[in-house]
């Protein structure tokens, strides 16, 4: 099976098995028609963390470990605020953060971040970027078989963002936009879902891939993901 007819499966089970749940998809896709003019205001409070456009800057992050949230796919910011609001993603300073947000304003918040560009870094660790470019775009074989990352984050990392191109509602698996991130977040992140102290994935798809992935791995394919320009 190739990465594309993987992913077209995992595509395809995901919009069967929501089916159910297409009045709570369809309500998350009118509220990503958000206005990213007012939302730039009222993304005042994010901005001494996330940085005022989203790019939090490399010092921030080292003092703070906020990700960079520019250029991010709108409805994955909401998922996630309701991730953290709902007690199903937890951290100290972002789950007070999002408890304060109010339900009417996420759309706009989110328009304003999306409209944004995430600024890639520059290589902290060269040796490491061409095992991550053949991981992100290849994924591995046997016997840990690994799905590429570039199916379903897409070139460059900028996430699933075309998915009303062929769906209707939003697809349970609505991958997020990574290229440019702060590698140590990513590597964060694929540690704790390789610990399942992470656990917002439907399908446990990011719970699997990072499982069968070595923290050699991690380090690699985080380091290039950082340098990707979306
Ligand atoms: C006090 C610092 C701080 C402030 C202020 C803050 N955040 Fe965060 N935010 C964080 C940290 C730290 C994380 C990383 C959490 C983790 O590692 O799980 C985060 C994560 C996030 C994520 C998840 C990103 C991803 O890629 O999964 C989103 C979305 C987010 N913040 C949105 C916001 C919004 C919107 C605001 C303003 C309403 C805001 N944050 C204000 C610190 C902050
Ligand atoms: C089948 C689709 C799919 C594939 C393949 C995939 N991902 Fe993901 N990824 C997702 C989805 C969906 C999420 C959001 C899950 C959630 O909400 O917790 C995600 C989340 C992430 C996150 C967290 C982002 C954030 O901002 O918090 C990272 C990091 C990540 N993936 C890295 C990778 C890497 C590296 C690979 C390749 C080794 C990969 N992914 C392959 C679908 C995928």
């Amino acid at each position: 099976m190739t990465t594309q007819q993987l992913f077209a499966a995992l595509l395809c089970a995901a919009s069967l098995s929501i089916t159910g749940a297409a009045g709570a998809a369809g309500a998350a896709s009118k509220s990503a028609a958000g206005n990213a003019e007012a939302g730039q205001a009222k993304a005042a409070a994010c901005a001494g963390c996330h940085g005022a456009d989203g790019n939090s800057l490399a010092e921030i992050y080292a003092a703070l470990k906020a990700p960079k949230i520019a250029g991010q796919v709108p409805e994955y910011l909401v998922k996630s605020l309701h991730d953290f609001k709902a007690g199903r993603r937890t951290n100290d300073s972002m789950s007070p953060q999002a408890q304060a947000v109010a339900e009417i304003d996420m759309a706009d918040i989110a328009a304003w971040f999306a409209s944004q560009k995430a600024k890639p870094n520059v290589a902290a660790n060269k040796t490491l970027l061409a095992a991550g470019e053949k991981i992100y775009n290849k994924g591995k074989g046997r016997p840990d078989v690994v799905a590429a990352c570039i199916g379903c984050h897409g070139l460059n990392g900028v996430g699933n963002r075309d998915w009303a191109k062929i769906m209707a509602v939003p697809p349970v698996i609505l991958a997020p936009a990574i290229g440019g991130q702060h590698a140590g977040y990513i590597s964060d992140q694929l540690l704790a879902y390789k610990a399942g102290k992470r656990a917002t994935d439907n399908g446990h798809v990011m719970r699997d891939i990072a499982g069968r992935l070595d923290e050699k791995d991690i380090l690699a394919v985080a380091e290039y993901i950082s340098t990707l320009k979306p």
